[in-house]
């Protein structure tokens, strides 16, 4: 059973730590190697130098989700803020995207602002950072698994609650689970709160397959980064030079995928256990599935949400999602 335990992290800043659960890397890395299909989930991605490579990534020329998200999030801040009304709960499911929770905050001007994390670090840093540089803002963040049902756990509060889900991190989800997570997130602003959610648009495979392929190669280095985690965390002996990072658009499915492919046969060792690979055999890393902006709406209703309001860019390649009601009798 989690214990709920409330600490001064600053002067200002309050953190609540729900002590989430943390991975097993060892036993998600073996079972998903184990499969006909091999697997490693992408949350294993983002160790600090995954982070920064995911960083990196958002400056490249192809990768165009995180400024056009930001530029239509510049543009309809107003709007939003009209919508949900004055004194809010900010809530930043993850946060990681500090940088674009700042495009609402001079036009919501909320009561509170809540960031939820599994990192403690960086929820800790990041929240002191928000509180110096808004010394006005409220902030209470909340150590969590925000992909276990634990929103109940949260810490109560009367006022009306906006849940900010940015950069199309929905994207990574299977569709079921985008349904079920939306689910959630209505139940953590109810009665009378709203969601708003950043997906990423069905375009041109032209401009998909490059936001995913960028010239420079950061992308090809962030997914090959896994093998160099599991090396160093796990003492495994994958040779990054017989892997190659693989991208491209399912059409089909409506979802990029990304792999990595072993270029010759070889065997790998991770933690006394042996895998073989074929050549061209791959470990599936990542999918990130694109919406249109008619197919999320419609994943917003049956989620119960009866309020949508979408927002994109000129050249609709990324939209920002408003999600609200019912209202409660
Ligand atoms: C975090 N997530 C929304 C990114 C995406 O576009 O699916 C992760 C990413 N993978 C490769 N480039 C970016």
């Amino acid at each position: 059973m989690n214990v709920l335990t409330a600490t001064k992290a600053s002067g200002r800043v309050r953190v609540s730590d729900l002590q989430p659960e943390q991975a097993n890397f060892a036993e998600e890395v073996a079972a998903g190697l184990r499969q006909p299909q091999k697997t490693i989930p992408p949350k294993f991605f983002y160790d600090a130098r995954g982070s920064q490579l995911f960083e990196a990534i958002c400056e490249t020329p192809e990768y165009y989700p995180t400024r056009t998200e930001s530029a239509i999030l510049q543009q309809r801040a107003g709007e939003v803020s009209e919508l949900v009304g004055a004194g809010v709960q900010l809530i930043e499911i993850g946060s990681g995207n500090s940088q674009k929770v700042r495009l609402l905050l001079d036009a919501l001007k909320p009561a509170s602002y809540m960031p939820l994390d599994i990192s403690r670090d960086h929820l800790v840093h990041a929240a002191d950072a928000m509180s110096r540089d808004y010394p006005w803002l409220d902030v209470h963040a909340v150590c969590v698994d925000y992909m276990q049902p634990t929103f109940a756990l949260l810490p109560r509060s009367a006022l009306r609650k906006l849940a900010f889900f940015p950069g199309s991190t929905i994207g990574n989800f299977e569709p079921h689970e985008a349904l079920a997570f939306l689910r959630r997130l209505r139940g953590l602003v109810a009665p009378g709160g709203a969601v708003l959610i950043g997906v990423d648009l069905k375009k041109d495979a032209g401009i998909l397959n490059r936001a995913y392929n960028d010239a420079s190669g950061v992308t090809a280095r962030f997914n090959l980064n896994l093998l160099a985690r599991i090396n160093r965390e796990l003492g495994a002996d994958f040779d990054l030079a017989h892997f190659e990072h693989d991208a491209f658009y399912n059409e089909g499915i409506g979802r990029i995928e990304m792999h990595l492919v072993s270029t010759r046969v070889q065997n790998v060792c991770v933690g006394g256990e042996r895998y073989s690979f074929e050549r061209g055999e791959t470990i599936h890393t990542e999918n990130s599935y694109k919406y249109s902006v008619a197919q999320f709406q419609v994943l917003g209703e049956a989620a119960g949400f009866n309020e949508v309001r979408t927002w994109t860019d000129v050249n609709q390649l990324f939209s920002l999602h408003y999600l609200a009601g019912p209202e409660p009798e």
